[in-house]
């Protein structure tokens, strides 16, 4: 049994049956440099049975870990930013609700921070958290990410404050490499409890390591329920036959459409908690393919919300979009359209309907006008928003990404562009080692 549908109705009239034949033997090029080892980037490949290895005495740890927080803290603040960020944010929307914090009663609220400079957003949230006690989880693999270190400093600073030297350390689990970078030399020599970031899973791959798990086991989601979902997808995605390979067929998709011109992709969804699914997959699909002028440029849409903002773009605007909107059947409750007497709104016709079957239509509808309008459509439908379909869907979109970045001939698993901003802003900040630098983007910075 798959928890995921994978629809290609409304591609039909964009690509023929030929075009999924004449690139099997390249599909099936691509999975073997994965499942074999054999291709670029593959000592990061250790996510493909991840799940189904799961250490358990690390599985175990981050369970204890979870609940001293709980007992310790109202307040869990994420720092991380990426790869170390995005996944535990969309597991949390996905699986709970965007408004959580605002919901969750005894439980542990969690903010995310070190994702960005703002030294507004910073205060706000010291302010937000108020005399609140709290706990910080600082994640960064290379242990050396200016965004996170940065914020690092400040919550380390305001823990210190609150709870003297000792009682900060007691209130920090630093999750990084085992054995390398600055934040794992600090946390041991300050004593900070530590989860691993496995050195075979890069950052946008590792929402199923402690990276993800620890943020999401705080939050009372089930981890263990979340990688038996995942460990379906193993045994759902690796088929090397087209026609039982919802991900394999989703990447040829994407790839013969990209060819025909089709060069961005939409991850549109009818669920505001999913919003942050398509900042995830956003960071997943554009760091793995954006290389040597290639790849297929990621962008999202949450519908109602954008079909009054860029919905006229998307209907008549240049014609290189395609879109795969993920679907949910059934939503976690449901309510009836209320019945009124006088009708002074004009909507009757919607009675005896529920709101969710609104919700349904008007995707129908979209996906309707927006074929005819000529953007193909794909559809990524789901049965629910569960633990075990989160972890397939992880899964799923991991390994199409991997599948279509061998297509493209690239690797998928570096991120060589991301340097560029480092050294010109390190430059510009006159960080030691950059003094040869500095100058020259100083100047360049008068014609900018
Ligand atoms: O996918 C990646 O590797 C990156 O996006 C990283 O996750 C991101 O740059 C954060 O890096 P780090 O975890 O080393 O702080």
């Amino acid at each position: 049994m798959t928890a995921i549908q994978f629809d290609s109705h409304g591609v039909q009239s964009f690509i023929k049956e030929h075009e999924y034949e004449e690139l099997k033997p390249q599909l099936a090029m691509a999975q073997q440099l994965l499942f074999e080892k054999k291709g670029a980037g593959s000592d990061y490949t250790d996510w493909v049975n991840w799940a189904s290895n799961f250490n358990q005495q690390e599985l175990q740890k981050i369970q204890r870990l979870a609940k001293k927080v709980q007992n310790q803290s109202k307040v869990l603040v994420v720092i991380g930013i990426g790869g170390s960020y995005l996944g535990a944010k969309m597991a949390l929307d996905f699986m709970k609700s965007p408004w959580y914090n605002d919901l969750v009663e005894d439980g542990t609220k969690i903010y995310f921070a070190g994702n960005n400079l703002s030294a507004m957003a910073l205060q706000q949230l010291l302010q937000v958290i108020g005399d609140q006690d709290f706990s910080v989880n600082v994640i960064s693999k290379s242990g050396q990410t200016t965004e996170a270190a940065l914020a690092f400093r400040f919550f380390k600073q305001a823990l210190e404050e609150r709870y003297g030297r000792d009682g900060a350390v007691d209130r920090i689990i630093a999750t990084t490499d085992k054995e390398k970078g600055t934040l794992r030399e600090e946390a041991d020599t300050a004593g900070y409890e530590t989860l691993v970031v496995p050195d075979g899973i890069g950052g946008r791959f590792s929402v199923l390591t402690a990276v993800g798990l620890l943020p999401m086991a705080v939050a009372e989601i089930d981890i263990e329920a979340v990688l038996a979902g995942a460990e379906k997808g193993e045994e759902n995605y690796c088929s090397t036959d087209l026609s039982k390979n919802a991900a394999l067929q989703y990447a040829a998709s994407r790839r013969i459409l990209y060819d025909k011109g089709y060069t961005t992709e939409i991850l549109a969804s009818w669920e505001p908690s999913l919003q942050y699914f398509a900042e995830w997959w956003k960071q997943l699909m554009g760091e793995s393919e954006g290389k040597n002028l290639k790849g297929i440029y990621p962008s999202s849409a949450n519908y109602s919300t954008d079909l009054h903002s860029f919905g006229q773009y998307i209907q008549e605007g240049r014609r290189d979009l395609f879109e795969t909107v993920v679907r949910v059947d059934q939503v976690a409750s449901d309510i009836d359209v209320p019945k009124t007497p006088e009708n002074a709104d004009g909507l009757a016709y919607l009675e005896g309907k529920t709101l969710d079957q609104v919700n349904q239509t008007a995707a129908d509808g979209v996906a309707i006008a927006h074929v005819d309008g000529g953007v193909p459509n794909l559809v990524v439908r789901i049965a629910k928003q569960d633990e075990e379909t989160l972890g397939e869907l992880i899964y799923f979109f991991e390994m199409s990404v991997a599948i279509s970045g061998y297509l493209f001939g690239i690797n998928p698993f570096n991120q060589p562009g991301v340097e560029a901003y480092k050294t010109a802003m390190f430059a510009l900040l006159e960080k030691p080692g950059y003094e040869s630098e500095s100058q020259i983007y100083k100047n360049r910075l008068k014609n900018i």
